[in-house]
């Protein structure tokens, strides 16, 4: 049964750290390969889409401990175990929809997504990276860690297979529910470059996970 997005992250808050480090596949390098691409100067500012508990953060705060941090996430639970963490750091959370969020003007210096950009469309995407390259500083860029679909056939499967559930569970409202649709790295790089990011460098991958680089 899909389940909506809060709700499934919710659900999976008891041992979710420890599934991520140990069951996906290489979570040990890239969390802290993407932490390495993350701004060092003292006090910059950072926003993190769909933050969860937090396994990004811990390993940029031991590279950059003065970090300021604004991070966004649907479920209060995930944000909740991210506080308790981090009751040092300055961390302002906000429990919504990267969607919705006003991310302002200027403001960040950087921004990260880890393992939560892949259920949605190209569509929905562009609009959010538009209002995301808006927020970034002149220079600024936006580290995506995530998963993608290996060939057009994939991406196509994952996107029909969730109409298909939806259909057969009676679901016609528009609400976010968890199923996973990777874009190939094709799609992402064109929703990137349709917001108006400059360039979308892939930096590494470990099979199906990738992490790009797209500079303002
Ligand atoms: C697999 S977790 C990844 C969390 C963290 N970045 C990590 O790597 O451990 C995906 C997170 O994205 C959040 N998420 C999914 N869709 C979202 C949305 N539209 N707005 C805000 N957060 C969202 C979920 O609530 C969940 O905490």
């Amino acid at each position: 049964m899909l389940e909506k997005m809060a709700d499934f992250f919710e659900n999976r808050l008891d041992g979710y750290d420890k599934h991520m480090l140990t069951n996906i596949e290489s979570a040990d390098e890239f969390y802290p390969y993407t932490a390495k691409q993350l701004p060092t100067t003292e006090n910059c500012h950072i926003l993190d889409l769909g933050c969860g508990t937090g396994l990004e953060l811990e390993e940029y705060f031991l590279l950059n401990p003065s970090a300021r941090i604004m991070g966004i996430d649907l479920s209060q639970g995930m944000l909740s175990a991210l506080k308790k963490k981090f009751s040092d750091k300055d961390i302002t959370l906000v429990c919504c929809s990267y969607f919705d969020v006003p991310f302002g003007v200027c403001s960040f210096d950087s921004a990260v997504s880890v393992e939560s950009l892949h259920h949605f469309t190209k569509e929905e995407k562009v609009p959010l990276y538009t209002k995301l390259h808006r927020a970034l500083k002149d220079g600024g860029y936006f580290v995506l860690t995530d998963y993608f679909s290996l060939s057009d056939e994939e991406e196509q499967m994952h996107q029909q297979n969730l109409i298909a559930l939806k259909a057969e569970q009676g679901i016609d409202d528009d609400a976010f529910y968890h199923y996973d649709t990777p874009l190939t790295v094709k799609h992402e790089t064109e929703a990137l470059m349709e917001a108006g990011f400059s360039s979308v460098l892939v930096l590494k991958n470990w099979g199906a996970t990738y992490i790009i680089k797209a500079v303002k």
